[in-house]
């Protein structure tokens, strides 16, 4: 069992150390190269979010990056307080994105890197992404594990 905790700016910069952190924490479980490169797309997706999105490029915002291991897994929160999503089940759609020059595929990201996916967010007060990636023995996405 181990918890990390870390905050950071809303700076793109931090998109690599909080990537680098997953990566590191993952490390420490029994999660193979392959797993631990889905786990860095999965927290970059979600961290590029609260800075592009919850801060809208502001570099003033608080990020907040906590992670669990437990022996059968990781659990990645990334937390913001920015400003929301207004329609949550809309902004997880394929190809959904807010700016029209964006793929709208982090979400997607997520959801198929992850095991688990849990969007909370309140307009105006921002957003909490909870994931959770379990270690299989194949190193594939089982979905017997959850
Ligand atoms: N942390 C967040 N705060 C506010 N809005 C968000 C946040 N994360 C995602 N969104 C909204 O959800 C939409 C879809 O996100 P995503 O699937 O990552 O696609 P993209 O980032 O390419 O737009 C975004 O366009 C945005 O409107
Ligand atoms: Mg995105």
């Amino acid at each position: 069992m181990n918890r990390v905790e870390m905050r950071f700016l809303s700076l793109a910069d931090n998109v690599g150390l909080a990537r680098i952190a997953a990566a590191a924490l993952a490390g420490q479980a029994n999660f193979s190269i392959h797993d631990i490169e889905e786990i860095k797309v999965a927290v970059s997706e979600a961290v590029s979010n609260a800075i592009i999105h919850g801060y809208e490029n502001r570099p003033d915002g608080w990020v907040d990056l906590i992670m669990e291991l437990d022996q059968s897994g990781m659990t990645i929160i990334v937390e913001d307080a920015g400003v929301g999503i207004a329609d949550v089940e809309q902004a997880r759609e394929p190809a959904y994105s807010k700016d029209p020059e964006r793929m709208g595929l982090g979400f997607v990201f997520m959801e198929s890197f992850m095991h688990g996916l849990e969007v909370e967010s309140t307009l105006g007060r921002g957003t909490q992404v909870r994931m959770r990636r379990f270690v299989t023995l194949s190193g594939e996405l089982s979905r017997d594990a959850q």
